[in-house]
């Protein structure tokens, strides 16, 4: 479609006598894709001219549509209220579908040739379960690597583990006093949420836990040997449960260097924001002034000296930059942080660093469950273990009672129970708050993971009964308005995947893969394939390897598995 824009914008160019520089915009631009294409397959829309041709919006269509020279593959144009309105060929369309299959990575513009990316995502807090309030940035930070992965960026990819803070005194005191080793080995991270909320409910009846929690948390800090160790415990319990759902999702990490990691890179910070004069003194603390830009003051330093969550992901942000030399930096986190990442990219600002503008926080809604916060203190809290398990379990009692021939059920029950789950979070804008309910995150019927997955199971089965032909054997072959309604939205996927890119949205593939699927359902439907043959046959494999690809690379961009059968 690009290559006819740019041909259709150069013919409009000549036959107007006015360029895109007069106008101060670059002509292809304009060009619309109109929803109905009865409407036409392109557009033009003339109002940007009217002021240099000195015309009404609908003199120059009239003109345009007399004056134009059509390039090939479109049949005519047509003037309709200030619009210029173009019919491609459908022959035009046919053509593309071997552009299609020709390019196995069709999507990608390479954007990203030659650029790195970081990217800081999940990123749970240890000792504390993984919950679904974890599912968004898990899910919408790995389809956003992926999408860049696509468009050829060298991507690494962050766990940015919450293993550091006051927080591990108190776990190490209550850890010492009402568990073992033996019981957190048992229990894992069930251990530690209980003994962690008894902490909380003793201290309230014994202030002086507080004190040994803070004592503990400083010889931590300190380096003494056995606290490390119980830490270090802590950290492997709370990987081992996270690792089973990051490989249930087929999601990895380049790196788990979290919180921790920085403490000893964080005086050098500290010492950096005093030399630049940005430390000053606040009731005892250090902080970065941020007044003059409208927000609260960012806190460097406690009173008692010890670091904070600004404090490190400023050291973590440096440390970047000089080992990746990222071309940029995104968080992906609840919008709840939204205004920690807007105060911390500020102070990088300040500290002179012209790499700032790098820094990108990607907010999503917040989660609740039956219209609550999520507290796992009160319960309210639902783990991805159950979830997923959950999922998985109603996926193999359905396909148990609807195919049970099925070779590899239970791997294919994985596939779609998870691709639910991961669908439905990945399917409205990411800033919409959300409320979870089990209906929803397990539905299987209309706009849901599994019905992408069906339709893509449903073509491959397809070519599985007859090969996909080569451009010869369809040659000659006129698409009939179904089939170039499919490739029309085959053909807008690199278009797709540049604004979910830019957007760091990947709601725009999920929508977009059930125009996919919905267009690909009613060819399906209309234009029988394997009850066809000659050159209508062959084009009609074709198009439906060609649909199959995209389905499937968008379902590999959100992380949700192909299958080839259900
Ligand atoms: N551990 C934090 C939490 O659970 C998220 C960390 C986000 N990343 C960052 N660099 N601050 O809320």
């Amino acid at each position: 479609m690009e290559q006819l824009i740019q041909a259709l914008a150069s013919a409009a160019q000549t036959a107007a006598g006015v360029t895109g520089e007069q106008l101060g915009v670059s002509l292809p631009s304009l060009f619309e894709q109109p929803e109905d294409s009865a409407v036409g397959d392109l557009a033009l829309p003339c109002f940007r001219l009217a002021k240099a041709l000195r015309k009404s919006p609908a003199v120059i269509a009239a003109d345009l549509a007399e004056t134009i020279v059509l390039p090939d593959g479109v049949a005519r144009a047509e003037a309709v209220n200030g619009y210029l309105n173009f019919f491609v060929d459908p022959a035009y369309y046919a053509g593309r579908v071997g552009a299609i299959l020709q390019n196995p990575d069709f999507g990608t513009r390479h954007q990203g040739a030659g650029k790195t990316m970081v990217i800081d995502y999940s990123s749970p807090n240890i000792a504390k379960r993984f919950h679904v309030g974890h599912l968004g940035t898990t899910v919408i930070g790995n389809a956003i690597k992926n999408l860049h992965a696509f468009c050829g960026y060298r991507c690494v990819g962050i766990n940015y583990l919450g293993d550091w803070g006051t927080q591990f005194g108190k776990l190490i005191v209550a850890y010492k006093k009402w568990s073992s080793a033996d019981r957190v080995a048992e229990r894992g991270i069930e251990e530690l949420v209980d003994i962690y909320v008894r902490f909380s409910d003793e201290s309230e009846k014994e202030p002086s836990l507080n004190d040994e929690a803070r004592a503990a948390f400083a010889e931590l800090e300190r380096g003494n040997e056995e606290y490390l160790a119980i830490w270090r415990y802590f950290k492997e319990i709370s990987l081992r449960e996270y690792m089973k759902t990051y490989e249930l999702l087929g999601i990895e990490f380049d790196s788990f260097d979290g919180e921790s990691f920085f403490t000893d890179k964080m005086p050098a910070i500290v010492e950096e924001l005093r030399e630049k004069g940005l430390l000053v003194q606040d009731d005892g603390a250090w902080i970065v002034d941020l007044a003059p830009y409208g927000m609260p003051p960012a806190l460097i330093l406690k009173r008692d000296g010890s670091t904070l969550y600004p404090t490190r992901d400023i050291a973590a942000a440096v440390w970047r930059k000089k080992e990746y030399d990222f071309d940029k930096c995104i968080y992906v986190t609840s919008a709840g942080q939204s205004l920690h990442f807007a105060q911390w990219f500020k102070v990088v600002e300040l500290m002179g660093y012209d790499w700032a503008d790098r820094l990108v926080h990607v907010p999503y809604g917040t989660m609740s469950v039956g219209g609550e916060k999520l507290a796992s203190r009160t319960g309210n809290v639902i783990l991805l273990d159950d979830l997923f398990a959950e999922a998985i379990s109603k996926a193999e009692a359905i396909m148990e009672e609807k195919n049970a021939s099925l070779p590899n059920r239970h791997e294919t029950a994985v596939a779609v129970g998870t691709g639910a789950v991961i669908f439905n979070a990945l399917s409205g804008s990411r800033i919409k708050d959300t409320n979870f309910t089990w209906e929803n995150a397990l539905s299987f019927d209309g706009n849901t993971g599994p019905y992408v997955q069906y339709t893509y199971a449903r073509a491959s089965s397809v070519l599985r009964r007859a090969a996909c032909p080569d451009a010869d054997a369809a040659a000659g072959y006129v698409p009939a308005p179904d089939e170039t309604a499919l490739i029309k939205t085959l053909l807008r996927f690199p278009a797709r995947v540049d604004a979910a890119l830019c957007e760091y949205e990947p709601s725009i593939i999920s929508r977009y893969v059930l125009d996919v699927c919905a267009a690909y359902n009613v060819f399906y439907h209309n234009c029988p394939i394997l009850r066809s043959s000659g050159a209508e046959q062959a084009f009609r494999l074709r198009l439906t390897a060609a649909a199959r690809q995209i389905i499937g690379k968008s379902l590999d961009l959100l992380t949700i598995r192909r299958t080839e059968e259900i």
